[in-house]
């Protein structure tokens, strides 16, 4: 399964994981083979990218070796969570009134997900229109900050006020103006100021809500602050951030940097890997950051990837903590030779071998057509 921009779609590409508007509609099932009119519609519906078949996986003799990649949150789940937040942060730009009830409700059926799946690693970033981005953020980071919670042993109510805060983080931005929020180049300088308030502004409206816990206010208040004192509201740094808003620092720039936007492709995992690691102790706390980066599959299950070696081979096991060196079967050989079935390579035994270059989408489909 590979993630694809909506540009590059092509005739005769099979859809591997269902594609939903941002209402939650089905518009296009798992296993669809994309005509033109499919990807007119796609892109119609505003979607960035979608995640195609691996054609390796499929050619493989024992092809059902990656039968589902494990999910941390079911899709379904997902599309629904989406759409509940989509409604109501509608509500709240609308009326200016926060339904409580329904963000809890929606924290509380994400935290039993994610504590059901605990040991799922995020392989998949999900697919988002133009229109659903944040909606679309809030959901995952929600995820992503309760499923580091699970890892440092967060007990239920540390859960429930840490997703609570989380899916509630960028709420502000419900109060500032859609050209800013949306513009694709960059801000003036005083459209940056107005956009940085937007901590403020959340943190405003939910701390009059009295059925918010006021910690989980406090995370929206401070997400943009960085460990070294030189984040936006207040300069917080250290541990006057509370642990809540330095876990959620970390999943809303992880999300940030690895989705699709409209103006660029989203970072491939091992890239953004390196570039979150590079932000310990300045941006991000280093120890909450370790833990995090744990679940994240830096070579996600069914990549295809070169060792030094010369061997070109598929990510078929991946393990937390020990993700820089995932088990391979080779596809490739070295003189350039396709193989349906290849020997396996552990890479936390075969400690000479590495990655040394991961393939995209597009590469995929040259590398399969120019060995037929
Ligand atoms: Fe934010």
């Amino acid at each position: 399964m590979q993630k694809i921009a909506a540009v590059s779609l092509q005739p005769g590409m099979v859809i591997a994981r269902n594609v939903f508007s941002t209402e939650g509609v089905l518009l296009l099932g798992t296993g669809t083979v994309l005509d033109d009119a499919y990807i007119q519609r796609l892109r119609l519906f505003g979607l960035t990218s979608i995640y195609i078949k691996n054609p390796f996986t499929d050619q493989m003799a024992d092809s059902d070796i990656i039968d589902t990649i494990p999910e941390v949150v079911r899709e379904e789940t997902r599309v629904q969570a989406v759409q509940i937040v989509h409604t109501a942060f509608q509500n709240l730009s609308d009326t200016g009134q926060v339904d409580s009830q329904q963000f809890k409700e929606t924290a509380l059926f994400l935290i039993d997900e994610v504590i059901k799946n605990k040991g799922a690693m995020i392989h998949l970033t999900d697919i988002r229109s133009r229109d659903g981005y944040t909606f679309g953020h809030s959901v995952n980071v929600c995820v992503l900050s309760t499923l580091t919670g699970v890892q440092l042993g967060y007990n239920t109510l540390q859960l429930r006020e840490l997703a609570l805060g989380a899916l509630l983080h960028d709420t502000g931005k419900m109060l500032i103006p859609k050209e800013i929020l949306v513009k694709p180049g960059p801000l003036t300088t005083a459209e940056r100021n107005h956009m940085e308030q937007h901590p403020d502004l959340g943190f405003d409206i939910l701390r009059r809500q009295g059925e918010i816990p006021l910690i989980s206010s406090h995370v929206a208040y401070q997400h943009h602050e960085k460990f070294d004192g030189s984040g936006y509201t207040r300069n917080l740094g250290g541990s006057e951030i509370h642990e809540y808003a330095r876990i959620v620092a970390i999943a809303d720039v992880y999300d940030a940097i690895t989705s699709d936007r409209p103006y660029k492709d989203g970072t491939l995992p091992h890239e953004a890997y390196e570039i979150m690691m590079s932000l310990a102790n300045t941006h991000f706390d280093p120890v909450i950051l370790r833990t995090f980066l744990n679940q994240i599959a830096v070579y996600p299950l069914d990549s295809i990837v070169r060792i030094n070696t010369g061997e070109i081979a598929l990510v078929i096991k991946v393990i937390p903590g020990l993700q820089t060196r995932p088990t391979l079967k080779i596809i490739v050989d070295a003189a350039g030779h396709r193989l349906n079935n290849g020997p396996e390579i552990d890479l936390t035994k075969n400690l000479t071998a590495f990655i040394d270059k991961i393939f995209t989408p597009t590469e995929i489909l040259d590398l399969d057509a120019n060995l037929a």
